[in-house]
């Protein structure tokens, strides 16, 4: 699924709708037999060095082999295959009775046996939110990343999402020197709306084989890169869009348009589609996109879509993502978009960088002003009021249609609001339920003026900047009580929404964004998720012009810039920064990039007291992972936490994968240490989620910045002790690892019910190399 907020209310819907699984037969089978996509996953391949297409051709055809053996012949086998993986991921996705995909899932050499199914998105100010276009004097950096960095030139950022659009001027070739040679990728231009490259924009292809194997044949409109929907275009442009100057959204917050990586190339693999209600992006196509993104030469993948949690080799996103790590491609995601819900963080991989959602100093103000003499501070991207005067406000219950009842009302849903009761007045409509801009949809078809959008409970103080199609303001939870109340109070109630004005430096900020997915990770609880937030609310980027910005077939406008908001918005903030990093240190492997975002991370806002969530309550670790990105720090971590292959492979080993299966995923014979502990993974944050007694947790740092001695610091988390030997670590040399020890321990038992948090830091007096840790008592205490 795609990650923008705004989609979110369509999953429910949407799960439904997915277990039904159309049937499409491609070969002759039984009457009542069901058939379905499935994935093998066969680990990975003994690839050489150098593969020749013959290699390729014996894989794909070994794969038919196998799978006839279960399906009566190799021409079945042929016939029912819709993608053979044979570079990097090893497998294939074949149209499958349950029967036979239980029979596979069996074999030895099967690591896993899968339904394809869909994954949903997860719906510029920001750059200088995080001080990227600042010299930085404070202290030791002479220069911001941009400028360290060249900008991310040359390097190339791949994009799994919706497409792109490619007439927008953040993908125009000015100032681009030749594609890099190393490039292999190309565009699909071929049919008509094909998108055609430049020298900024390198690739663009699509993968809908495993999209049409669930939902009938395709026609040609989906054999083209190009994005209706505009998410791709706005997470792609946020990674590595070019500068634009004038960049404004229906002419507010109006300023030069840039992405993270502005000199980067970029490349658009189009694997989600749009049905009625959103796009899917399906497990087979993902992993398709994955295969070619590797092999074309990207550096970095931004996925900004995501399923529920799952078991990483159940998963066409964490185990693409896995090949590509091996491979050296850095991997970032979104956490998705079901907080503030405890436990809701998916992109849970530990060689994923999977990115939470907060705020920035920029808002998007309107007021509401009401007779009484209240003034709200709102948000939103809307026109003025036809008349800057008060007008007539009433609620969505005062509104309600006689069928509809008056809970629908209040929430303005799809056919429950009364023309002949909202004519000409503004309506206060209560957040929930439906995306936010169909709130504004249906009370402009009740002939309402305004609306005002209240939060509920849940939602708290996050309110987000939608370009509304009528004049709107989206209110606080609080504020929310007090419109109503106000509604409530009087015969005649009047008010007013103010037109917004982008409004620079608002404090606090960062706060994390309430619907921004949270920990604990329910995969492996060791691995805390998220790794690290960026800004994800009120995001602007550029936008496609198949489409309006509200994405509401009534709404005629179209615009090249438009704001969204989600963990979708986060994700390529951090792909950016990882292509700049790339291009700084074009030697570290995408754990030490993870590492080096992760540890000098903040965890306070610009007030500088802690991060706060949506509820204004203090944020934990379970919402920001090691805190809010600092790109500036990143180009210079000190140390860092870095992974080998080897250790992906103990990880596996530690949760249980036994060698035989470990072996499936190494090119070459590896052993499972006993000793293998998901508590030793060298993750650059601590989680212990089931402390009895006392626990041994251990570490490896690397130097990657100037010899020194470092000393540790632990903040220690509440009823637990925590020491850390050896105390000092000495590097000599850019390059050395050193290994130390934690040792935690409950204090008392009956202490530390729940998570409890704390950190590490180890500091050569100029790094500080930062850790969180979070424990929570095993439940026998
Ligand atoms: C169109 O596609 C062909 C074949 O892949 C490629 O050679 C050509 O460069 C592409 N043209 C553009 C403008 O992208
Ligand atoms: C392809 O299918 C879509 C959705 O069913 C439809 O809206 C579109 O008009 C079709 N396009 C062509 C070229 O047939
Ligand atoms: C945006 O800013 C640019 C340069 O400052 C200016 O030329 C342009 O008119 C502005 N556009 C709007 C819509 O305010
Ligand atoms: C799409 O959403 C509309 C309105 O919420 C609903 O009536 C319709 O059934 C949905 N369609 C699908 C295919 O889910
Ligand atoms: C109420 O009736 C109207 C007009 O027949 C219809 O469009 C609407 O969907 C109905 N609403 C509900 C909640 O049933
Ligand atoms: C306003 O009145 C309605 C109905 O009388 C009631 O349910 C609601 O709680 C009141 N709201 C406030 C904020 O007082
Ligand atoms: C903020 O944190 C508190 C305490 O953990 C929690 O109860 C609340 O739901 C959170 N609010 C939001 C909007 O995330
Ligand atoms: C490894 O696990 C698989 C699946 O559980 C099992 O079939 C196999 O016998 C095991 N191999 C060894 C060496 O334990």
């Amino acid at each position: 699924m795609i990650l923008t907020e705004q989609s979110k209310m369509w999953s429910s819907k949407l799960s439904a709708f997915f277990l039904l699984f159309i049937i499409f037969p491609t070969f002759q089978t039984p009457a009542f037999a069901v058939e379905n996509s499935y994935i093998v996953y066969l680990g990975s391949h003994a690839h050489g060095p150098e593969v020749s297409e013959a290699d390729l051709d014996r894989v794909t055809d070994y794969h038919y082999e196998f799978l006839g053996t279960f399906v009566g012949s190799k021409e079945r086998a042929k016939n029912a295959v819709i993608y053979s993986f044979n570079r990097y991921i090893n497998g294939f996705v074949a149209i499958l009775e349950e029967e036979e995909a239980a029979e596979i899932a069996k074999h030895p050499k099967v690591v896993s046996v899968f339904l394809n199914q869909a994954r949903k998105l997860h719906t510029t100010h920001s750059w200088e939110f995080m001080l990227l276009d600042k010299q930085v004097r404070t202290g030791f950096y002479q220069n911001s990343l941009w400028n360290e960095a060249r900008f991310g030139e040359d390097t190339i950022i791949g994009n799994l999402d919706t497409g792109v659009w490619p007439k927008l001027e953040s993908f125009s070739d000015r100032g681009f020197g030749p594609v890099p040679s190393r490039w292999k990728g190309i565009c699909q231009n071929d049919t008509n709306g094909g998108v055609p490259c430049n020298r900024k924009l390198i690739g663009a292809r699509y993968f809908n084989k495993g999209y049409a194997a669930n939902n009938g044949p395709i026609n040609s409109s989906m054999e083209s890169a190009l994005d209706q929907e505009g998410h791709g275009t706005h997470t792609l442009s946020t990674a590595g869009g070019n500068f634009v100057p004038g960049a404004n959204v229906l002419g507010v917050g109006n300023g030069t348009a840039r992405g993270g990586s502005p000199r980067a190339r970029v490349a658009a693999y189009k694997v989600c589609w749009e049905p009625v209600n959103g796009s899917q992006c399906f497990d087979a196509d993902i992993m398709a996109a994955f295969e070619m993104a590797i092999n074309d030469g990207v550096d970095v993948l931004s996925l900004s879509l995501g399923g529920p949690p799952s078991n990483y080799f159940n998963d066409g996103l964490s185990i693409g993502a896995f090949h590509a790590v091996k491979k050296g491609v850095v991997v970032v995601c979104s956490a998705g978009n079901d907080g503030p819900t405890a436990g809701t963080v998916t992109n849970v991989s530990p060689w994923m960088i999977t990115v939470g959602a907060s705020t920035m100093d920029r808002e998007f103000q309107t007021f509401v002003e009401l007779q009484n003499g209240l003034r709200l501070k709102g948000s939103s991207l809307s026109k003025a009021l036809p008349e800057e005067r008060f007008y007539s406000l009433i609620n969505g219950a005062q509104a309600k249609a006689a069928n509809a009842s008056a809970e629908d009302a209040m929430l303005c849903l799809d056919g429950t609001l009364d023309p002949a009761k909202a004519k000409g007045k503004i309506l206060a409509c209560l957040r929930g339920k439906t995306a936010r801009v169909d709130k504004g949809l249906q009370a402009s078809l009740a002939g309402a003026v305004g609306m005002i959008l209240c939060n509920d409970a849940a939602s708290g103080n996050e309110i987000i900047a939608d370009p509304h199609v009528l004049p709107a303001s989206h209110i606080n939870y609080k504020d929310g009580l007090a419109v109503f109340a106000y509604i409530n109070s009087t015969k005649d109630p009047l008010g007013l929404i103010t037109p917004p004005k982008a409004q620079i430096g608002t404090k606090p900020a960062p706060f994390m964004a309430a619907f921004s997915s949270q920990g604990p990770n329910l995969v492996t609880p060791e691995i805390l998720k998220p790794d690290i937030t960026a800004p994800g609310v009120d995001i602007i980027a550029g936008f496609t012009g198949a489409t309006s910005p509200s994405n509401l077939p009534s709404d005629n406008r179209r615009v090249a810039f438009n704001t969204m908001s989600g963990t979708s918005m986060s994700c390529p903030h951090v792909s950016g920064i990882a292509g700049l990093l790339k291009t700084l240190h074009p030697d570290w492997s995408p754990a030490a990039i993870r590492s080096a975002i992760m540890t000098t991370a903040r965890t306070r806002d610009n007030t500088v007291h802690p991060v706060l969530n949506g509820s204004f309550v203090k944020a934990t670790p379970f919402s920001y992972g090691a805190g809010h990105i600092r790109p500036n720090r990143a180009m210079d971590p000190g140390l860092v936490y870095d992974l080998t292959v080897n250790d992906y492979l103990d990880f596996l080993c530690a949760l249980g994968y036994n060698q035989t299966e470990v072996e499936l995923f190494s090119e070459a014979p590896c052993k499972c240490r006993k000793s293998a502990s998901l508590l030793h993974f060298n993750n650059p944050s601590i989680a212990v989620p089931k402390l009895s007694g006392t626990v041994r947790v251990t570490r490896r740092l690397k130097n990657v910045g100037s010899p020194g001695t470092y000393s540790a610091r632990v903040r220690k988390p509440a009823g637990i002790s925590i020491r850390v030997k050896p105390k000092t670590l000495k590097f000599k040399k850019v390059g050395e690892e050193k290994r130390f020890k934690l040792t935690l321990k409950l204090e008392k038992p009956g202490v530390a019910k729940g998570y409890v948090f704390g950190g590490l830091i180890w500091s050569d007096g100029k790094h500080y190399v930062r850790s969180p840790i979070v424990v929570a008592a095993a439940a026998a205490y």
